[in-house]
C-alpha cells in the first residue's frame, strides 16, 4: 500500500477546500432570477367600484378607479406613517401629505410617491405582487 506523504495531504486537504470554497460561492453568485413575492389576494367583488380597499395590516390598499384595478403602498415616504385611503386621495395623518390613488404626490412635505404593486387578475381572484 502507498504511503501518503505530507505533501500530498496537503494537496488533498487544499484541493478539498477548494472545491468546497468554489460550491459555496456559486451558490451566492448564481442569480436566483425574479421571484414575486405575493403580498395579499382578495376577490374581485371585494373591491368598491371607484374605491379602495385597505389592508392595515400589510399596509396596502387595493384600488378601482373606472374599472382599473391597482396596488400602492400605504407608508408614507416622508417619515413612514401610515397612509389613510379617503375619498378619490390618500392621506398621510402625520404631516399632512396627500398622495392621488396612483400613489403620487399632491401635496407635501413627502417629496417621493407611494410604491406600487403589480396587480393580477385570475379567476376572480386579485393578486398582489411585488
Ligand atoms: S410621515 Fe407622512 S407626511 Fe410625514
Amino acid at each position: 500500500m502507498a504511503e501518503i506523504t505530507p505533501s500530498r495531504r496537503r494537496f488533498v486537504v487544499a484541493l478539498a477546500f477548494l472545491v468546497s470554497g468554489f460550491f459555496a460561492l456559486a451558490r451566492f453568485l448564481k442569480p436566483t432570477g425574479k421571484s414575486k413575492k405575493t403580498l395579499l389576494t382578495a376577490a374581485k367583488e371585494d373591491i368598491p367600484g371607484n374605491g379602495a380597499l385597505v389592508y392595515k395590516e400589510a399596509r396596502v390598499a387595493i384600488i378601482q378607479e373606472s374599472g382599473k384595478i391597482s396596488a400602492v403602498s400605504l407608508v408614507c415616504t416622508h417619515l413612514g406613517c401610515t397612509v389613510s385611503a379617503a375619498s378619490k386621495e390618500l392621506v398621510c395623518p402625520c404631516h399632512g401629505s396627500i398622495f392621488d390613488w396612483e400613489g403620487n404626490v399632491l401635496k407635501g412635505p413627502a417629496d417621493r410617491p407611494l410604491p406600487s404593486y403589480r396587480v393580477e387578475e385570475r379567476d376572480g381572484k386579485i393578486s398582489v405582487t411585488m
